[in-house]
């Protein structure tokens, strides 16, 4: 059974998820690396994609298996599909591109126009990849979302999903709602989340913590000018593992490092207190491939939507976005949010 999926942003988070889909699909022998095989009766392999959007004008007309791979993209080039037959429309512009990034001439289109697509194309989810900072641009995909009928999944900072606002216009529409800003499959804020709980369990007190990513994509250029967003949403996501415990955290992307590429390497600091008053320090150095490392939690992300489209539940998905996002309308560890998503496919909870 298709998944119909809709793209905002043909970026590098864009690119790793059609090369990898579209890779699973070409080699049936290759086992998709995720942590669910299927969800409800969904593998990776039922992801179809029928409509994308940007408004960078590399990449707007372009089909999408072409428009992945046009700069300023720098994912790591895996799998190069064919093309998908699926060509790039230009939507609102509003807050998306901000000055001095990588974006210098831009299409733009309407929100009217997005709708008209999402329906001739018959896609049932649009998932947002917009530039964090993107807030305005993130409200009006997510209307044009509302009026389509279609679920929206937002893999970007923005507050949307932990938005009253749209919790209930999505509740009301009776679409799902999945957000806010994707937590990687291997990311730095999952693992400093699973070290922070980790030692709130053990009663081991925590006195400060640090986590400084740099890297080399167009993200990490746009995070320079735009970080507030990223700031506060990886550190919602850790403080909330030591509920009941006082501690500064600074957690920030730092560096635009162009070298880097695709690669992003994020240093961790904690340093806390055991029995008797003795410190402890945990220094921990992650190096990964940033795109790629999203694409899997939106695999899940996606088929989770699915399932509750099936299922006509609406309103904002409490499991399936604590599982994949950082900043969810509910904080869980690694461990709840499994669990919660495990029974919520076994129908065992309703969202
Ligand atoms: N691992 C990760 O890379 C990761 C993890 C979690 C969250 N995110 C978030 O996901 C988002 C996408 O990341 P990315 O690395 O793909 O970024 P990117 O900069 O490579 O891609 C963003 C794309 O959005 C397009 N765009 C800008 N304004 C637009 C508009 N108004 N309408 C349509 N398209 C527009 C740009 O032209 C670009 O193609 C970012 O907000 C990022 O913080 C990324």
């Amino acid at each position: 059974m298709p998944i119909r999926v809709g793209i905002v942003g043909v970026g590098n988070c864009a690119s790793a998820l059609v090369q990898g889909i579209e890779m699973y699909k070409h080699n049936p022998n290759l086992e998709p690396i995720v942590a669910f095989r299927e969800i409800g009766r969904y593998r990776p392999h039922d992801i179809v994609f029928t409509s994308a959007f940007d408004i960078d004008a590399r990449k707007v007309h372009v089909d999408l298996a072409d428009a992945i791979f046009q700069p300023p993209n720098n994912a790591t080039v895996v799998f190069k599909p064919p093309k998908l037959g699926v060509i790039v429309r230009p939507g609102p512009v509003l807050d998306g591109v901000p000055e001095g990034g990588l974006v210098t001439k831009v299409v733009e289109g309407s929100v009217e126009d997005v709708v008209k697509e999402l329906n001739s194309t018959n896609t049932e989810i649009l998932v947002n990849y917009l530039p964090t900072g993107a807030k305005k641009a993130a409200e009006a995909y997510a209307e044009a979302a509302l009026r389509a009928g279609v679920a929206f999944i937002n893999a970007m900072p923005a507050p949307v999903a932990t938005s009253e606002y749209w919790q209930k216009r999505f509740a009301e529409r009776n679409l799902p709602l999945l957000g806010d800003d994707t937590q990687n499959q291997i990311g730095a804020t999952v693992l400093h989340k699973t070290l922070v709980r980790l030692l709130a369990l053990r009663g081991v007190k925590i006195k400060h913590t640090y986590q400084i990513n740099v890297g080399g994509t167009p993200d990490f250029v746009n995070l320079m000018y735009r970080r507030g967003d990223k700031e506060k949403t990886k550190t919602a996501a850790v403080k909330m593992m030591a509920v009941g415990q006082e501690f500064d955290a600074y957690i920030s992307p730092v560096a635009y490092i162009e070298f880097l590429g695709d690669r992003k390497i994020a240093h961790m600091l904690i340093e806390a207190e055991i029995f008797g008053g003795l410190p402890i320090r945990i220094d921990v150095t992650l190096d990964v491939h940033d795109a790629w490392n999203s694409a899997a939690v939106v695999t899940d992300a996606i088929r989770l939507a699915k399932l509750a489209l099936d299922r006509g539940i609406g309103g904002p998905l409490i499991s399936a976005s604590a599982w994949g996002f950082k900043n969810p309308p509910v904080h869980m560890s690694p461990d709840e949010a499994y669990r919660a998503v495990v029974e919520f496919i076994e129908g065992k909870r309703d969202r």
